[in-house]
């Protein structure tokens, strides 16, 4: 019998990566996601990957009515991994009480479900954010917590709140809680990749939609941190390879190889890389000359932050593999497929 694995918001993203790994890993993946910032379409995608249609419920997680109705249709639900959740930190920012209301009741409402249902496996994303600008580099698991820099943030950081005191309080829960890096790629198919509504907020889809035509010209937040070349340094790390950490994390809880009811992993490469350096590391993948432009620096971002990742190696016993370069290039390719798609579409 194929054990049955939840995935909220599993057509999102990072979700529908992640579908795709467990699926080739002989899990059974039922998605449940609101269809809020992804499509249906993604199903295809993930069917064509791997053979196989993953189970799908339109839900609102943030629904008491919805979510228990989802728990009472499947009554075989061996573990959940919570993607889903809004993400657009600008937007946090002018909307907080959408963030705040979605993203924690929706964490909540699974936990209550859980316990009632008995369900002891929880993999929930989290992100690098909590640790805002380090004090020193690399950042470990327990490294200090910063003050979120935004509504989005602070809903992550009281996530794992709510994580560490549900698990304090009950025995029979398992959790696993990945600090996210900065995602980046596509499934090399270009089958799958990210989706952005409007105008992207993140670097990639920004350098794609530019490369493509869709965007006049990249603008580099400012060049004047304390950084070899004045730009921003983050930790890239390929979807597929992250994607790849969640099939791990879901073992290690199924196999009850964790160390605690409660582990944090940061997810990265451990390599920082620059504004200017991913420009030219795309430029180098794709052989497209990108139009960009500096400008002074976004309110609220970091000069850099990449990942130790030590624990997430030797403990979960899982390494990102892909190099900046490959992984450009699934970004451009998919960017190129989703364009070709659209076209025919019209
Ligand atoms: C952002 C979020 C972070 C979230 C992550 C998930 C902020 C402040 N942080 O991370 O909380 O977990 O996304 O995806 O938004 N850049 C440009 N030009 C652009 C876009 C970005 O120069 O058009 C620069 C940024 O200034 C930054 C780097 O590229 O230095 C990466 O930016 P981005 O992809 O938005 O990720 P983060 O800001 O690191």
């Amino acid at each position: 019998m194929k054990k049955m694995i939840l995935v909220t918001g599993g057509t999102g993203y990072i979700g529908s990566h992640t579908s795709v790994e467990l699926i080739n890993e002989g899990f059974e993946v039922l998605i449940a996601d609101n269809l809020s910032n992804s499509d249906i379409s993604v199903l295809d995608g993930i069917e064509k990957i791997t053979g196989t249609r993953p189970l799908f419920e339109k839900t609102d997680l943030s629904d008491a009515i919805q979510t228990q109705k989802l728990f009472e249709k499947y009554p075989g639900i061996s573990a959940i991994i919570h993607f889903a959740a809004y993400k657009a930190v600008g937007e946090s920012v002018s909307i907080p009480l959408k963030y705040y209301y979605n993203n924690l009741n929706s964490l909540m409402l699974l936990l209550k479900n859980m316990e009632e249902k008995g369900i002891q496996n929880l993999v929930f994303s989290s992100s690098c954010t909590v640790y805002g600008e380090p004090d020193t580099l690399p950042v470990t698991e327990s490294s200090a917590i910063k003050p979120a820099s935004s509504p989005y943030g602070n809903t992550k950081q009281v996530c794992e709140e709510i994580l560490r005191d549900t698990s304090a309080a009950n025995d029979n829960l398992k959790i696993i809680s990945l600090r996210y890096f900065n995602p980046i790629g596509a499934h090399p198919s270009a089958l799958i990749g990210e989706l952005p509504l409007g105008i992207p907020n993140n670097l990639v889809p920004f350098i794609t939609q530019t490369a493509i035509g869709l965007r006049e010209e990249l603008k580099v937040f400012g060049v004047d941190y304390n950084t070899p070349d004045g730009s921003a340094i983050r930790d890239y790390i390929n979807v597929v390879d992250l994607s790849k950490a969640h099939v791990t994390a879901i073992k290690r809880l199924l196999e009850n190889k964790n160390r605690k009811k409660l582990e944090t992993f940061n997810l990265g490469t451990g390599n920082g890389f620059s504004v200017l350096e991913v420009i030219k590391a795309f430029e180098k993948a794709s052989g497209e000359k990108l139009k960009y432009k500096i400008v002074g620096r976004r309110e609220g971002d970091v000069e850099k932050v990449y990942a130790d990742t030590q624990l997430a190696n030797t403990e979960l016993g899982w390494k990102a593999g892909t190099g900046l370069e490959e992984t450009l290039l699934s970004a451009w390719k998919w960017e190129k497929q989703l364009r070709k798609n659209k076209n025919q579409a019209k």
